[in-house]
């Protein structure tokens, strides 16, 4: 199963990512998860020990250079556009509590014109996770689907767009929506996060009408106690890990 989750900064796609990759884990799946947020912070939020030593692939500048035939940030210049990455998911990964940690790192924006070294290579790598790879693969990704494209659309099986009670996050979602679609990806669904009453799930699904939610997630201070005290975020909710279990078994129905 390969899952993409998507949405507004702050809404809580990591904290969706990291339950979601330990929940599968702990079920028996072999679990990939790859951070494709430039602001990665999917190490932290699974725990593993000094996140910040990990190097995010696309400053890998001698690996870009020997994959691509040319040094990263070179745009416009000759390189390969189907460089070798298969052996690339055995070299580069972190494993902590049973999930592997692909760290992907910035890319280059510029729309469709940024053909740049680094961007080639990341997208090789993706497109061979999302085809090639034969386990549960969840994506954390930003305010966008920068990192897919047509050719691993009909691969991703759920894109989850994450959203908050709140006007923003909503019509990030509808932006997110139409990229989705342009590269012909329609899996799409939406989990509402830091819900906090029935009035705010009803604006939720009231402004998203025509959608399909997969569930909702309560807000809980514990989450945020656990955060400002530098304990594990993971562990800190019932009623979220509760929540994520149901989105879980609603994926596993879906597929
Ligand atoms: N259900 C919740 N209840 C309370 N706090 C939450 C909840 N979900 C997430 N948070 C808090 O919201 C913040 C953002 O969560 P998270 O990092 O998962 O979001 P994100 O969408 O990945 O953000 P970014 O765009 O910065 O990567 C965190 O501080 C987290 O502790
Ligand atoms: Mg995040």
């Amino acid at each position: 199963m390969k899952i993409a989750i998507s949405g507004k900064g702050g809404v809580g796609k990591t904290i969706l990512a990291s339950l979601l990759s330990r929940i599968f884990a702990e079920a028996g799946y072999s679990v990939l998860a790859i951070d494709a947020d430039p602001n990665s912070n999917l190490a932290a939020t699974l725990g593993f020990p000094h996140p910040e030593e990990i190097t995010p692939i696309s400053e890998m500048r001698a690996l870009i250079e020997e994959r691509t035939g040319a040094p990263p940030g070179q745009a416009g210049g000759f390189f390969k556009l189907n460089p070798k990455v298969d052996d690339l998911p055995e070299k580069y990964y972190y494993e902590y509590n049973g999930i592997r940690l692909m760290v992907m790192g910035r890319i280059k924006k510029g729309g469709t014109g940024c053909y740049c070294p680094e961007n080639t290579l990341l997208q090789a790598l993706i497109t061979h996770l999302l085809l090639e790879r034969d386990e549960v693969v969840i994506l954390d990704m930003e305010a966008g689907v920068e990192h897919l494209g047509r050719a691993t659309a009909r691969a991703v099986d759920k894109l989850i767009i994450v959203v908050e009670p709140g006007r923003q996050s909503v019509e990030t979602a509808y932006r997110i929506n139409k990229l989705a679609r342009d590269i012909g990806l329609l899996n799409i669904t939406i989990v509402g996060n830091k819900v906090r009453s029935q009035s705010e799930r009803e604006f939720l699904t009231s402004s998203l009408q025509g959608f399909e939610f997969l569930g909702f997630i309560p807000y809980d201070q514990a989450i945020v106690e656990a955060d400002v005290n530098n304990r594990p975020v993971l562990d800190a909710s019932q009623k979220v890990i509760n929540e994520v279990r149901k989105i879980y078994r609603a994926l596993l129905q879906a597929a």
